[in-house]
Formats: C-alpha cells, structure tokens, sequence
C-alpha cells in the first residue's frame, strides 16, 4: 500500500520535473546580436534567452538600444553579427511573412487603420489570405476587454482602448513571441495597470516568450521575472528583476 502510494507520489513529482523541464523550454535565444550602422554600434554582442511563458524586461538609458535590439529581434532590421534563434532554429531560415505572424510586435503608440476595430485585428491574417471569422475576432476583443467594439471606429477610441486593439490584432496571428516597445508609455495610470494585467494573463495563457522594452522599473518589477539592463549597446546587467533593480 505504500509502495503503490510512494509510486503515485513518485510519478505526480515526475511529472511535476517534467513541467518544469517543459516549461523551461527556450523559445527565443540570440547570439552575439549585433548591429551596426556605419561608425555606430546601436547593439553590441548580447546574448540572451527567452522561456515559453515567461516575461523578460529591458531597461536602460535613453539611447542605449533597447529599441534598436527588439527591432532586430523579428528581423525589421537585420543583424550585422550575430543571429536570433527561434525554437533553435535560425531566424534567416525562415521566411519573412512566416516570421512576422510568428513573432509579433506592439509599439509604444497603437498605429491602427482608418476603419473598424475588427479590420484592424483581422489584418494579419488578411495579409495571409486567411478570413478570421468574426466570432474569433468577437473573442479577441473580449479577452483583451473590449467586448462589442468589432464595429467602432478606431478613430474614437481611447490611448488605452486603441492599445488593447493593437494587442488583439498581434494575437490575432497567433504568435509564439510577443516583443513589447514601451506598450504603456502613452497611457494614464488606470490604462496601464489594465494592459499590464492583460498581458502578464496572456503570456501565460498562450505561453508566448514575451520580451518588453520599459523605462519604467516598477513596471519591469511587476511584469519581468528576468530583467536585462543595456547601456551603449552593450547588455550589462541581466537577473532576476528583483535583484537587477535593486542594484542601483
Ligand atoms: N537607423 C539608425 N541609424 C543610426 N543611428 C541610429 C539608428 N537608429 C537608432 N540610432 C541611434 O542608436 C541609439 C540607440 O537607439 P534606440 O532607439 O535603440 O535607443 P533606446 O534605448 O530605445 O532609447 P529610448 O529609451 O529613448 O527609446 C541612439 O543613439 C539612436 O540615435
Ligand atoms: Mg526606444
């Protein structure tokens, strides 16, 4: 009886390993990123990995190439040295319309299309000639808390309202890393506790790598459990937030 009981416990805590082995799984890893443009270092030699699931800061100085690294990081612009590994694979083996839908990018303000809400998500899939059926973009909305705006205007919408539609047509692709430019920069407070929240559930959910450039510690403490820090190009520092921002 307490064998077969020691064999449940046995096989529950492997399974838990093999959970966390799982859960650990890298999603994004760069190598020796680098990129120039003429005399300029914009990023110098960073490497760095990215776990499905998990939330990864960077902060740093203004100019020290946060985002000139998330750029290169779904190839919009190309590396000089270096390269970005998704799911170990190389990202230049991948096609650039295949890269995009599975890497998708939220900028600091939202640039949405003149037109509805609902064609503004089902752009990337349009893009794919694939129809996203109006309940899947009904869906959307309403996990990114805009139930019933599938026919407003985007012309009228709020900072905070306009980034939710941001978010819901980069997850309209369905992708595996989600890269996150200063996402809330724009916003007022009660906005960016609403996009922070939908973002820390979302990840999760969908066990995304997310990688989001912030000015704001606070904001990389409630988000990030790995924060890197950059300066002149260079990543300096990277660890648990905690203990990276709280080295200073
Ligand atoms: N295409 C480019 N050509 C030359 N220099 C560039 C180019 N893009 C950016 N830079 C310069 O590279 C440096 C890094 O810029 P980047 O925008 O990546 O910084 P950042 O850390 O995102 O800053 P911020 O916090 O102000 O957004 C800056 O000095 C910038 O002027
Ligand atoms: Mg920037």
């Amino acid at each position: 009886m307490s064998n077969d009981l020691d064999g449940a416990m046995c096989a529950h805590l492997s399974d838990q390993v093999e959970n966390r082995q799982h859960q650990a799984a890298v999603m994004l890893e760069t190598r020796h990123l680098s990129r120039r443009v003429g005399q300029r270092a914009l990023v110098q030699d960073v490497s760095v990995q990215v776990a499905e699931g998990e939330i990864l800061a960077v902060v740093g100085p203004s100019g020290a190439g946060k985002s000139s690294f998330l750029r290169l990081l779904n190839r919009l612009d190309e590396p000089t040295a270096g390269t970005v590994l998704l799911k170990a694979k190389d990202y230049r083996s991948i096609a650039a319309q295949e890269l995009r839908q599975r890497i998708g990018m939220v900028m600091q303000t939202a640039y949405l299309f003149p037109g509805t809400v609902s064609a503004n998500v089902a752009f990337g899939p349009r893009q794919r000639r694939q129809a996203l059926a109006a309940a899947h973009i009904a869906s959307l909305l309403e996990r990114v808390g805009l139930p019933g705006f599938d026919n407003r205007d985007v012309g009228n919408l709020s900072g905070g309202e306009a980034q939710r539609v941001a978010l819901a047509r980069t997850l309209a692709n369905a992708p595996e890393v989600l890269l996150l430019d200063e996402p809330t920069s724009a916003l007022d407070e009660e906005a960016v506790r609403g996009i922070e929240e939908l973002v820390l559930g979302i990840v999760q959910e969908r066990r995304m790598a997310c990688v989001i450039v912030t000015h704001n510690r606070a904001q990389a403490a409630r988000l990030a459990g790995r924060t890197m820090v950059m300066e002149a190009g260079r990543l300096v520092a990277i660890g648990a937030t905690r203990e990276v921002l709280h080295d200073d």
